[in-house]
């Protein structure tokens, strides 16, 4: 069933597991995570770059998370992902979403707040919670931004802007690491006790899975996997016979490895049987 940002969410405060969140691309990826999600009857978040509602993108897959999502006897929200502007976060309420992330996280606190307060006003007239993001988290392509978010920072965002999750900056950044991350679990726990709503963490691809682990313990509720699900379908595809010509016979195995990826993720983070 389709459901809210807020609503995903809730059923895990003052509970130690997180909703994993998994970036979607077509209409495979989408396939092989509803199929774990059933099968483990876990609550999932589909999720989509800025990129995808930039361009036509999303307009031809945001019908294919809604159907899967409206099929499923399981929970599922469907999330524009660090929304850049308005123009995303129009579409991304326009082509179905049930979720926005809007991040200006590089502009200076009151700035941030601004921008977002606004954004949460905008979606609350069409009935969609926001998530916002304090504490840049960049690429894992540039040296591991080292800038946590603060904890009192983090208290006043929250409650100036009205946003019903916080994407904290706790050593972690998109893409392949170049090294071995280290959460910080500490500040986590610090956030966590001071602010009232779930605590997000980016850039799940390639982080030890005993530090996900910890990090739920602190207070992480929804953790984000975005690179490797590309790897779990790239792989496979670039692994399977050019001779198999149907496109959907083609895509079988790849389906099937997303799949399992969305299995291991959904047990690391404890969602199993939490729908
Ligand atoms: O917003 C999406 C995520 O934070 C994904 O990050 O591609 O490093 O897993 P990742
Ligand atoms: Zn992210």
């Amino acid at each position: 069933m389709l459901t809210g940002l807020k609503e995903i969410l809730a059923p895990t405060l003052n509970k130690k597991y997180a909703i994993p969140a998994f970036n979607v691309y077509n209409m495979e990826t989408v396939m092989g995570i509803v199929q774990a999600a059933q099968e483990l009857r876990s609550p999932i978040i589909m999720q989509s770059y800025s990129r995808l509602f930039a361009s036509e993108a999303a307009f031809y897959l945001a019908p294919s998370v809604l159907a899967a999502a409206h099929a499923a006897s399981v929970p599922i929200c469907f999330h524009l992902d660090h929304g850049a502007g308005e123009k995303e976060v129009v579409r991304g309420l326009r082509w179905g979403c049930s979720g926005i992330m809007y991040d200006c996280s590089t502009l200076p606190l009151n700035e941030n707040i601004a921008s977002t307060k606004r954004i949460v006003q905008i979606c609350a007239e069409a009935g969609v919670n926001v998530e916002g993001e304090l504490g840049h988290i960049g690429s894992a392509a540039d040296d591991l931004n080292q800038d946590y978010t603060d904890v009192a920072e983090a208290e006043r965002f929250v409650a100036e802007t009205g946003i019903v999750s916080l994407a904290v900056q706790v050593g972690t950044a998109h893409g392949h690491y170049k090294k071995t991350p280290k959460v910080n679990v500490e500040r986590i726990g610090e956030i966590s006790a001071k602010v009232p709503v779930p605590l997000v963490l980016h850039g799940g691809s390639g982080i030890p899975e005993e530090q996900i682990v910890d990090a739920i313990a602190a207070g992480i509720r929804k953790v984000n996997f975005g690179t490797d699900v590309c790897y779990s379908f790239l792989d496979k595809v670039f692994e399977t016979p050019r001779s198999i010509v149907p496109i959907d016979v083609f895509m079988r195995d790849a389906i099937q490895a997303v799949k399992e990826f969305a299995l291991q993720k959904i047990r690391l983070l404890g969602s199993e049987g939490k729908a």
